[in-house]
């Protein structure tokens, strides 16, 4: 390579970096402005666990009490509960009705999240039960998904929240799936799915899955506005 050739690929490095910095300083503002809207509208008794990484972002938390203020659910379900199940039971009890239901693979998960819900104070209207993995035939195809019996008692969700199983270092593809297979029947007529992590390759082959499969339409997707995509769908 020329030396005229290195001092540009040098540059292309360079400027590829600055990007990269720009990105996140830009995302930063974005998860702190989405942090004043979540401080504000909630009634907290406590602080709120911390936030990104496994759990949700608080631009993603934001969506989720903008759309429980906007459409006043009755019934939630969260696959994979934490600081979402904390901010759809704080918007519920706001507006006085409902109830959220999270379910998680991990039992001791579980119970951290069910320690949060009860130091909150929102155990009259949120609950975590342990739905361990366990394999799923649909389709031919076998899964590895929440037990099913945790949805027993389940009808007419108003919103699925879609946060779970982990896919994040799963060597198996499509892990969340399974979801509108199994709860699509459960869905009330003109239900909202939302999606989580709808960035990612998996989620966006999940989705154009669903949307071939099921009598739904993609009400919007959110992109732009978060750092791991969301998106929101609608039973139809
Ligand atoms: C994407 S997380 C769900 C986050 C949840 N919706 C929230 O708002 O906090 C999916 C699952 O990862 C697991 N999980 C959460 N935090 C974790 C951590 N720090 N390390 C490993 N697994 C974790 C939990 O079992 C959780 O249900």
């Amino acid at each position: 390579m020329t030396e005229q050739a290195q001092m540009l690929a040098k540059l292309d490095a360079l400027l590829a970096q600055q990007h990269t910095i720009l990105e996140q300083q830009r995302q930063l503002y974005r998860q702190t402005e989405a942090l004043f809207a979540l401080y504000s509208q909630l009634p907290l008794r406590a602080a709120l666990p911390t936030m990104r990484g496994y759990a949700i972002s608080p631009d993603f938390a934001k969506i989720l009490l903008m759309h429980i203020q906007t459409y006043q659910p009755r019934l939630i379900v969260e696959l994979g509960g934490g600081v979402s199940t904390l901010i759809s039971g704080y918007m519920l009890q706001k507006h006085g009705d409902g109830r959220v239901l999270a379910v998680d693979q991990s039992a001791e998960f579980a119970a951290y999240a069910m320690h949060n819900i009860q130091q909150h104070q929102l155990a009259t209207v949120a609950q975590v039960r342990h739905a361990p993995l366990q394999p799923i035939t649909i389709h031919a195809e076998t899964w590895q998904w929440y037990a099913t019996d945790a949805f027993a008692d389940v009808d007419a969700i108003d919103l699925l929240v879609i946060d779970g199983p982990p896919q994040y270092e799963n060597p198996t593809p499509l892990v969340r799936y399974p979801a509108l297979p199994v709860l699509y029947a459960k869905l009330a007529p003109g239900g909202f799915i939302l999606m989580d992590d709808a960035d990612r390759d998996d989620e966006q082959q999940i989705v154009a899955r669903w949307l071939a499969e099921f009598d739904l339409k993609l009400v919007r997707d959110f992109s732009y506005e978060t750092e791991k995509g969301a998106k929101l769908l609608q039973k139809i």
